[in-house]
């Protein structure tokens, strides 16, 4: 039975953290499909690794998606990389035309591998540089034979309690973290820490005081990661918590509360995908609506809070690029991850169709 609405349950937003949360060792085994390469503070630092290695090699032109993440730009930008956009179909196939001695980078939204990705592996024969972003596919099977031309990108801290964390499969020297990093992490695990024993007390009323202490925390590693792109310290205790977590369990748990939503929603919403192949743990329950911020507001004063993905750049026309806008403005993600059940599932379904 759900509480009413001004008390301390919150469906969404970003990740509490426990000390149970951290079980046996897993030695990242199931993060990293077994394969090398090296950590970093974030998705954006691990890009910007690859992004030098093939300023070394010569290459200085790279080719984005027009659906992305703003934060992709930010090293793309500051290693002065020359850019042009590509487009995606509504259905998230990418569609870049690779010219030899560039870079092109995929991304796989939402945890599914991206449908051109094939094609465009066995083509890099052809002399083009293939980055695979699987920010959002952590804990899906992005593992493929190495080659000198395929880098892939992760950032597991959309994926668990971690304010910081990237990785690409380049294996150098890790960097030695900042001050400011370290100190930002300990505090983002404190107000984790803290929010978790402020979301057990359920029965209390919010307590506006007490979240503005942890979207501070939050907001205060986001403009450190967006003003530091490239800095790719992490700190020992991000690897330990990293090294803990139970991502077998986090994979499966996604997996199953995708199905149960899917189950009680596509009657009545459009979903973005209406498949869920094994191999795949998705990074949320992606819907189409024509009045999308009205309806996440009206989830937010359920205590239903939904990112949107994404805000595009201003360089992403809808001229262009139709279906990426159209995406950026429809598009809502409703949050099935590791902290909910079928209960929970149940509670949204119904409030998403209340609010349509
Ligand atoms: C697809 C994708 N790639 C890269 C990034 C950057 O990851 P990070 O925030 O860890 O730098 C993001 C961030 O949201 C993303 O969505």
């Amino acid at each position: 039975m759900r509480l009413s609405i001004n008390k301390r349950f919150a469906i969404g937003g970003d990740f509490e953290f426990k000390i149970e949360d951290i079980k046996k060792k897993d030695k990242q085994e199931t993060l990293l499909n077994g394969q090398k390469g090296t950590w970093s503070a974030s998705g954006r630092s691990a890009l910007a690794k690859i992004l030098k290695h093939l300023k070394d090699i010569g290459i200085q032109e790279i080719l984005l998606p027009s659906f992305l993440c703003e934060s992709i730009l930010q090293p793309v930008k500051k290693l002065g990389f020359r850019y042009s956009f590509y487009p995606v179909t509504k259905s998230l196939i990418a569609q870049p035309e690779p010219k030899p001695r560039t870079a092109v980078l995929v991304i796989h939204y939402f945890g599914w591998i991206n449908p051109s990705t094939c094609n465009l592996r066995s083509e890099q024969i052809d002399g083009f540089y293939l980055i695979e972003d699987a920010s959002q596919a952590a804990l899906s099977n992005w593992s493929f034979a190495n080659s000198a031309n395929r880098f892939v990108v992760l950032s597991p801290r959309k994926f668990g309690p971690l304010p910081f964390g990237g990785w690409c499969n380049i294996v150098t020297m890790a960097e030695k973290p900042s001050h400011a990093i370290e100190c930002l992490a300990w505090r983002s695990i404190a107000a984790r820490l803290a929010k978790s024993t402020y979301l057990t007390e359920h029965g209390l009323p919010v307590d506006n005081k007490i979240e503005e202490f942890y979207l501070s925390a939050f907001m205060a590693v986001e403009a450190y990661l967006n003003n530091h792109p490239t800095d790719s310290g992490i700190p020992q205790i991000i690897l330990d918590i990293m090294d803990g977590l139970d991502w077998a369990e986090i994979g499966k748990r996604r997996r199953a509360n995708w199905q149960y939503l899917h189950e009680l929603l596509s009657k009545f919403v459009e979903p973005l995908m209406t498949d869920l192949p094994t191999d795949v743990v998705p990074l949320g329950y992606v819907i189409r609506l024509a009045y999308r911020d009205k309806v996440r507001k009206a989830l937010a004063a359920r205590r239903i809070f939904c990112p949107v993905h994404w805000p595009l750049p201003t360089e992403i026309t809808k001229s262009r690029f139709p279906n990426a806008v159209k995406l950026s403005e429809t598009s809502l993600t409703l949050p099935i991850d590791q902290r909910y059940g079928p209960e929970d599932m149940a509670y949204m379904a119904k409030a998403v169709e209340d609010v349509l």
